[in-house]
This record gives structure tokens, C-alpha cells and sequence, in this order.
């Protein structure tokens, strides 16, 4: 039975049209792809589904109803639920208080705090997931928030669930626990759309996928019917050969030695890192790696050890200072720490050089700063309208690539990239790993941060597994697998668990 019946929706932004006659069926029980590059108008068409935003032109049918437009409220009450790139949790409130924010049980007009905490513990069983109801959600991590994103949306009965890249931020282990959820929703016959860049989601948990490329879509496929390379090519509008791209030089002088660095995070870690190779770091969430990066970049208090930069003793004080040392970070958080959302795209990019293009009375050249900004945009295809657009109105994967040409502007020796292509389409992954492998063959040290294992083995010349805070492996490109950097991931935790 269809559920969904799109019939040609379009959007407009002013003069830029951001969908165009998108018309498309999801059935009961389905789980429908949205798949396309990054900008293509996967999440404005949800986001007109879910009623955040009003179409131009266009109707929906859901469930017998016809509209032209929903308010927020109008979705929900048809049974529509959205979970967006974007994380809508209060991060002071509880697990079960943001479960059901909006609609808490009430006995004699007061919110029964007691009940629903045992609904939302009846819940996480449910849907086999073990979370503490009464932990507030700023205590947790992105996974489990993750986590918790979907519990809120499950928690009333859905007839339709939009996920806009649910697993962007889950590593294989949490993924799993997803899929079973959305395997148990499938089965109770709600239908779901199902936004992702990682192909091999699309493969194993759809039925259907629809294309959308610039705003059109170009193809409804049952998900049997097409091939990896089919999608990709019908994606990107050119085949594109999925490869990574190969070391031309060998690793050169030791650029950075950490040795024994501790603080409340890390225990004892130890590498070197040399000029022209990419030094891969494996681990499951909560392992460490990012900790290392903050630490690295004087963001994170160090306790104990020594960072030997260029053999020189580098104490980082602030991730200013980290930048002027010449090692910088492009982070896993980029709404919080990459892009001032409130600055133009252009802003953004040129923020960490305004020095460099201003003359010796501080007055910045607008001319100068057009050549960076041209230079980068045109290097990553960042997509905007015009680069004056606040970055806010770019699509989550063009943001990253903000980030990264922000970082790049500033030419540094040392590139940490913190989960780098999360949420970036195929082609502009492979832009940036096309871009990585040529910072290192022009001599830079790259560290790679990455829960995404093709990737990881794909790109690092060496990977270093880290555990609970612990760096538990070295591994040089012929003995890494997946197998072994997830057992050696777990290594440390199992030690926890068998002490207790
Ligand atoms: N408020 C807005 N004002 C102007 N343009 C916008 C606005 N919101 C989105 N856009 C533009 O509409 C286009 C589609 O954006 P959308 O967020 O739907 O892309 P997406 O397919 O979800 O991409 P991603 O995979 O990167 O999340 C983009 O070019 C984006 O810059
Ligand atoms: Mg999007």
C-alpha cells in the first residue's frame, strides 16, 4: 500500500531552484533511498514532507490526505517524524524529557516524571537499545545522541520516518543497533525515507532509491535493479571510478613525536608522524582520537609527556598557537568549531588568513581574498549561489568542504582531518582524498581520524588503533584489515570488563 505520494514538489530560494518537480511513492513498510550529491535537495524536499518548510509549488498525499503544505504540527498529526542532519535535542534535559519533549505524560495537569522514564526505559528495551532514561543528553556521546534522535522520533507511532543521514555519526558496531531499529520499524510497517552517502547502506537496508541530481530527480529504482556503479553514475552524471589515490613519494623526515602524552583522556600514547605520509588512527567512539587531536591543537590540557614538533619542544596553548606552529585541524564538529554560521561562505574561508591578505594597515583586500576564495571553491567544487551567502544556507556536505578549505588556506605543515568526508557525497570524497594524497606528496604530514573503514585502510600509509585512551597498535599498510582494527579497537575495553 502506498503511504507517500509526492507529486511534483518544487522549492525555490529566491531565485534558485533548489528542487524541481520531485514526484515519487513510498509504500508501507518500505525503506526508500534519497540519494544524491551534496546541494542536490535531498533534505529540502524532507524538510517540505516534514513541514520546516513550505513548498513553492507541488503536492503530497499521505495516507489519503492531500496537502499543499503542512505546518509542523499538521506532519506530525498524520504521523510523519524527521530526524535531521542536524541534532534538535536540548543537551540539559534528560534522555526520557527529550524522548518526549512536547508531549510528556500528565497526572492531575503535572508533568509524571516517574512514568515517563519508565516508558522511555520500556522503549530503549524495545528497541534493544541500552541507554540510561534519567542521563542527561549533553552527558552522552554523538552516537548515542544519535541514538536518542531516533527513540524521540520512534516514540509515537510513525507512519512515515524521514532519516537524513542517520549514521553519519555512528561507527560499525552502533550502526548495527541502528539497522536492527530500522529493521523492527520495517516489519511493524512503518515506511521510511532514508537519506545516506554511504552506498553500502543503501544496498543492504532499501528497498527503493530515488536520484536527485541538481534538484531533479532522475531516476525510482527498485534497489535489486541497480547496480553500485549505476547509482553513482546516475549521482554524479559521469562515471566515476572509485579508487584511492597512491603514495608517489616516501615518507620523508619525522615532523612530530609524541611521546607518553597523558591527560584524564589518554594514557600513555606514543607515535611519530613524518613529512609526506598519512598516518591513519582507527578506534571505535569515545576511544581517544579526537582527544588527541584537541590535544594536539592546545585545546586539551596535556598532563604529562613531550610533542617533539620538527624536534623542537611544542607546548600548544591554544589552537591559535597550534596554527601559527603550523598544525591545524579540520574537526568532526564542524557546526560547533568549523564554520561561524552567522559569516559568508567567503568569510568563512579566508577567516584564519585575514593577516595574510590585508595590507600593513590592517585594511584587507577584497581583490586578494576573491583569488583565495576562487582558488579553494574551485579546488573542492564548493556549491553556493553566490560565495556572499551566509554558510548557513549551504547543504551540510558543502559546509564541510568550507572547513577544509579554511584549514588549507592556511597552509600548514601538520593537517589533522577529523572524520573528514562524514556526510560528503562520492564525488567530493574523492575530491578530498585526491587533495589529502597530494598534501602529503608535497611533503605536509597528514593525520587521518576516521570510523569509516574503507576509508581508513584506503588512505593511511600506517594505522594506529587506539583504545579506551590507549594507543594499542602501529600497523603498516599490508597488516591492517577491518577484522584486526576492530578487534585490537575492543582490546582495552575488554581488559575493563574482565577487572570488574
Ligand atoms: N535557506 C536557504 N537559502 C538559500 N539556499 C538554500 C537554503 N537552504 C538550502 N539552500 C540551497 O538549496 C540546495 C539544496 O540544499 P539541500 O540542503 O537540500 O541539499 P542536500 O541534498 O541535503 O545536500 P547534503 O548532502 O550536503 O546534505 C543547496 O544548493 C543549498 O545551498
Ligand atoms: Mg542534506
Amino acid at each position: 500500500m502506498v503511504i507517500l505520494q509526492v507529486e511534483n514538489l518544487s522549492k525555490k530560494y529566491g531565485n534558485f531552484l533548489a528542487l524541481e518537480n520531485a514526484s515519487f511513492e513510498v509504500k508501507e513498510g518500505s525503506v526508500h533511498a534519497l540519494c544524491g550529491e551534496n546541494g542536490a535537495g535531498k533534505s529540502t524536499l524532507i524538510k517540505m514532507l516534514s513541514g520546516a518548510i513550505v513548498p513553492t509549488s507541488g503536492r503530497f498525499v499521505i495516507d489519503g490526505v492531500e496537502s499543499t503544505g503542512m505546518t509542523p504540527r499538521e506532519a506530525m498529526n498524520h504521523g510523519i517524524r524527521a530526524i535531521y542532519q542536524e541534532f534538535s535535542l536540548v543537551p540539559f534535559l534528560t534522555v526520557a524529557e527529550n524522548i518526549f519533549y512536547g508531549r510528556e505524560p500528565t497526572r492531575a495537569g503535572f508533568c509524571d516524571f516517574g512514568k515517563m522514564k519508565d516508558d522511555a526505559r520500556a522503549l530503549c528495551r524495545e528497541m534493544g537499545v541500552e541507554i540510561d532514561p534519567g542521563a542527561r543528553v549533553e552527558t552522552l556521546g554523538v552516537a548515542q545522541q544519535q541514538i536518542v534522535e531516533i527513540l524521540k522520533a520512534v516514540s509515537s507511532k510513525a507512519r512515515l520516518l524521514i532519516m537524513d543521514e542517520p549514521t553519519a555519526s555512528l561507527t560499525v558496531g552502533e550502526t548495527q543497533v541502528f539497522y536492527d531499529i530500522v529493521r523492527r520499524l520495517q516489519a511493524a510497517g512503518t515506511a521510511i525515507i532514508y537519506i545516506s552517502h554511504r552506498l553500502e547502506e543503501v544496498f543492504s537496508l532499501c528497498d527503493e532509491v530515488s536520484v536527485l541530481c541538481d534538484g531533479r530527480m532522475t531516476a525510482t529504482r527498485p534497489v535489486e535493479d541497480v547496480t553500485r556503479r549505476e547509482l553513482i553514475s546516475l549521482m554524479v552524471g559521469r562515471d566515476l571510478v572509485e579508487s584511492y589515490p597512491e603514495s608517489s613519494t616516501a615518507p620523508g623526515a619525522e615532523v612530530l613525536r609524541v611521546s607518553n602524552l597523558e591527560n584524564d583522556r589518554l594514557h600513555d600514547v606514543s607515535f611519530a608522524l613524518h613529512a609526506g605520509e598519512i598516518l591513519g588512527f582507527g578506534g571505535l567512539i569515545g576511544a581517544g582520537r579526537t582527544e588527541l587531536a584537541m590535544a594536539l591543537m592546545g585545546e586539551l590540557k596535556i598532563d604529562g609527556g613531550t610533542v617533539l614538533l620538527r624536534g623542537a619542544d611544542y607546548r600548544p596553548r591554544s589552537s591559535r598557537y597550534a596554527l601559527t606552529r603550523g598544525i591545524g585541524l579540520i574537526p568532526e564538529d564542524r557546526k560547533h568549531q568549523g564554520v561561524v554560521m552567522s559569516l559568508s561562505v567567503k568569510r568563512n574561508v579566508s577567516l584564519g588568513i585575514l593577516d595574510k591578505l590585508s595590507n600593513a594597515a590592517g585594511i584587507l583586500s577584497r581583490a586578494r581574498e576573491d583569488e583565495y576564495y576562487d582558488k579553494y571553491a574551485t579546488e573542492l567544487a564548493i556549491k553556493t549561489a553566490t560565495p556572499n551567502n551566509l554558510v548557513s544556507t549551504l547543504s551540510g556536505g558543502n559546509q564541510q568542504k568550507v572547513v577544509v578549505a579554511k584549514v588549507l588556506a592556511r597552509d600548514c605543515e601538520v593537517i589533522i582531518f577529523d572524520e573528514p568526508t562524514r556526510g560528503i557525497d562520492v564525488g567530493a570524497k574523492h575530491e578530498i582524498y585526491g587533495l589529502m594524497r597530494e598534501l602529503a606528496d608535497q611533503g605536509k604530514a597528514i593525520i587521518l581520524i576516521s570510523s569509516d573503514m574503507p576509508e581508513l585502510l584506503g588512505m593511511s600509509d600506517r594505522i594506529a588503533v587506539m583504545s579506551a585512551g590507549y594507543l594499542v597498535a602501529d600497523l603498516g599498510r599490508g597488516e591492517a584489515d577491518q577484522a584486526t582494527i576492530l578487534e585490537l579497537a575492543s582490546t582495552k575495553l575488554a581488559m575493563e570488563e574482565g577487572m570488574q
